[in-house]
């Protein structure tokens, strides 16, 4: 029986024999993600804990529609993603998914109520003004709606990230290393406001990062290595330099 078909339980995302392969400059094939199952339920939060360069962002990337698989199955809330076109899986991800980025990706020439508004945009609810307002209430922020981002501390505009990836009622908020620029304090801060709001709008939390103080604060934590069979080649450890002339490798669609 596939998952949720006659079953009144569907996991909020499925994941079934993923690969994403990038080509070298010299032409080899490496395999930075193959993840032969993965899976969340509704409501779940789970930390993946996985070092500098082991597929982290490129398999949230594929689960948010950004990127395209060589080969796999991603089922967001029942709907297959890689058997969608761009607009397609733009709509998807509007629809379903709230993603906080690590460098949260703020609109810098847009107010704090605007980027709220504009992420809003193109969900199907549209922009609403009242629940943006209430999101950046929900994260501490009222008081700073229309300062630009440049105006805000780091943990404020990290804030901002969050009330705009939950602004559109998503099921499915995926957060990559999502407090990198924070400093302890702000970050156990941050990760508990992320997970309350998560819980009170009954969205599954799927979070990324190789850094101890983001993961203690999960009792779900999983090792990504267990989940992801990536090439042992295509690992860049740190403080591993790349040779002379070697340059990063072509994507491959
Ligand atoms: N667009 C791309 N083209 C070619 N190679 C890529 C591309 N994106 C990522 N890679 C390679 O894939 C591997 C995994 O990268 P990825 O960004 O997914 O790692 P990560 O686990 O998120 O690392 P970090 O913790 O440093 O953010 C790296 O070796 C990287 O060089
Ligand atoms: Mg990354």
């Amino acid at each position: 029986m596939r998952d949720g078909a006659a079953h009144p339980h569907i996991r909020m995302l499925t994941v079934r024999n993923l690969t994403k392969s990038f080509t070298t400059p010299e032409g080899a094939k490496v395999r930075v993600v193959d993840v032969a199952d993965f899976h969340l339920d509704p409501g779940a939060q789970v930390a993946l804990r996985g070092e500098s360069g082991s597929g982290k962002t490129t398999f949230l990337h594929l689960i948010a529609g950004i990127l395209r698989p060589n080969s796999g199955s991603i089922l967001i809330d029942g709907a297959e993603m890689t058997s969608l076109s761009e607009s397609g899986r733009d709509a998807l991800r509007a629809a379903k998914i709230g993603y906080v980025f690590q460098t949260f990706n703020l609109l810098q020439g847009h107010t704090v109520l605007e980027n709220v508004l504009l992420g809003m945009s193109f969900a199907p609810g549209g922009a609403d003004g009242v629940r943006a307002r209430a999101m950046l209430g929900r994260v501490g922020l009222s008081h700073r709606l229309r300062h630009f981002p440049r105006e805000l501390s780091t943990g404020q505009q990290q804030r901002v990230a969050v009330a705009r990836a939950l602004a559109n009622r998503p099921k499915l908020v995926i957060a990559d290393e999502p407090t990198g620029n924070l400093d302890n304090r702000n970050t156990a801060g941050a990760l508990d406001l992320m997970k309350e709001v998560c819980r009170e709008c009954g969205a599954a939390l799927l979070l990324v990062s190789h850094d101890d103080a983001t993961l203690e604060r999960f009792t779900n934590v999983r090792d990504f290595t267990d989940i992801n069979r990536m090439d042992n080649a295509s690992r860049t450890p740190w403080g591993q330099p790349r040779k002379p002339g070697e340059s990063a490798p072509r994507i491959v669609e």
